[in-house]
């Protein structure tokens, strides 16, 4: 009896441990997109909010260099920072929001991309 636990113990324990253990890229992406350090890539997750943004905080993402987010219905982008607070990506330099059917963003939509230097924002409304 003694025996039988140990053993189970042991097979659950190897596995566990046998499962890799997921970056903190991995660990932190929205459902449906790609991340790693550099880049996120979403496409075609027919969000209805752009709440999906908040995931990817300076903290984690502080080499964040592109940013696509393709194929969601944002209609009217919130007003302030898309990354919320004070999050800034300062390495972020391409962002593709194409085909998200936007139809407003304002003036501090945009703040938490300072460097950006290739932005595509075409098939939006
Ligand atoms: C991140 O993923 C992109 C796209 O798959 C790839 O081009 C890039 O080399 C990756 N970067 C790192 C640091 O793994
Ligand atoms: C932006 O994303 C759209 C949709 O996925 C793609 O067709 C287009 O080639 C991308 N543009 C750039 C410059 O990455």
């Amino acid at each position: 009896m003694r025996r039988l636990f140990y053993l189970l113990f042991i097979s659950t324990f190897a596995a566990i441990y046998s499962k890799k253990i997921p970056s903190q890229f991995e660990a932190t992406c929205y459902k449906g997109c790609q991340c790693n350090s550099t880049q996120v890539s979403c496409n075609n997750l027919n969000e209805k909010t752009a709440d999906l943004f908040h995931k990817y905080i300076p903290k984690i993402y502080s080499k964040l260099a592109t940013l696509i987010v393709t194929g969601n219905s944002f209609g009217a982008l919130p007003d302030e920072n898309l990354f919320g607070d004070n999050n800034r990506h300062e390495e972020l330099s391409l962002v593709n929001l194409t085909n998200n059917e936007i139809t407003y963003f304002g003036i501090q939509t945009f703040i938490g991309m300072p460097r950006v230097e290739f932005f595509f924002l075409s098939n939006n409304k």
